[in-house]
C-alpha cells in the first residue's frame, strides 16, 4: 500500500512538511509505503475553464506545459492522497489551490478517478485560517467521493517560522493521530476488498442551478 502527500508550501522544510513527514511516519510504522511531493516551487498554472477534460475523457488535462497528468496519474495509483498546505492570507496556498482546482475536475469528469481513496489535509498555520484551508482541501475529497480521514482535533499544527511547529504539542499529536487513523482506515479497506460490494454512485444527473 502506498500514501503520497502532496505539499503546497515552497519552504520544502517548513512547518507543512514536519506535519506531514509526522502523518507519514505513523504510516510507515504500519508498513505502509508513502513519498511527500512538493509542488510549492512548481508554477502549475491556473485551469483554463476549457472543459477539455470533460468533452477528451482521457483522464487528462490539456495543459501540458507542467507535470499535472503525471501527478493525476500517481493519484490513481495510490492507495491514500494527502494534501498539505501553509495557510496563506486564511486560505491554503495559491500553489494548491491551482493544483486541486485542475486534479479535481479531471477527476470528477473521467467517472470519479479518485473514488474512495482516504484523503486527509495537512495545515501548517500561524493563528488563523486553518479550519477555512481544510475546508477547503476536504471540498475536493468529498465532491470526489473520496473518504475523509479526520484525528483528534482539526487538521493543523501551529507555528510561523521554519520548525516552529514542531513546539505544538497538540498539533504532533493531531498528525500522530491522523497516521494512526488513516493507517487503520487503510487496512480495513484491503480487508473489505471483495467482501463489500461497492455501491454504484456513478454521476447521471447535473442540473445548473438556472433550469
Ligand atoms: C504570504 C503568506 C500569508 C500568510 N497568511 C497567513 C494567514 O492568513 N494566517 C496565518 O495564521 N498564517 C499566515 N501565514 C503564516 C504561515 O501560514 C505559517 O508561517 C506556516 O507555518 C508556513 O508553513 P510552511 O513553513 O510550511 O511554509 C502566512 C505566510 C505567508 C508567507
Amino acid at each position: 500500500m502506498k500514501v503520497i502527500a502532496y505539499n503546497g508550501s515552497p519552504r520544502k522544510k517548513g512547518n507543512t512538511s514536519i506535519l506531514i513527514q509526522t502523518v507519514l511516519k505513523e504510516l510507515n510504522k504500519q508498513g505502509i509505503e508513502t513519498e511527500e511531493i512538493h509542488i510549492g516551487l512548481k508554477n502549475y498554472r491556473g485551469c483554463l475553464g476549457c472543459m477539455k477534460c470533460a468533452e477528451n475523457k482521457n483522464g487528462k488535462c490539456v495543459i501540458t506545459t507542467d507535470d499535472l497528468n503525471l501527478q493525476i496519474e500517481k493519484i490513481i495509483a495510490a492507495d491514500a492522497v494527502i494534501l498539505g498546505s501553509p495557510i496563506y492570507c486564511a486560505n491554503i496556498s495559491g500553489q494548491m489551490k491551482t493544483f486541486i482546482d485542475r486534479v479535481s475536475m479531471v477527476g470528477c469528469v473521467n467517472g470519479d478517478l479518485y473514488k474512495r481513496k482516504p484523503g486527509a489535509s495537512v495545515l501548517a498555520v500561524r493563528r488563523a485560517g486553518g479550519v477555512e484551508g481544510m475546508n477547503t482541501i476536504n471540498s475536493f475529497f468529498a465532491i470526489s467521493q473520496m473518504l475523509i480521514v479526520g484525528t483528534t482535533y482539526w487538521n493543523m499544527g501551529y507555528g510561523m517560522l521554519e520548525g516552529e511547529v514542531l513546539s505544538d504539542a497538540e498539533g504532533i499529536q493531531t498528525m500522530v493521530n491522523l497516521g494512526k487513523n488513516m493507517g487503520w482506515l487503510l487496512k480495513s479497506l484491503e480487508l473489505a476488498k471483495g467482501k463489500v460490494e461497492e455501491p454504484d454512485s456513478a454521476r447521471q444527473i447535473l442540473t445548473n442551478f438556472i433550469r
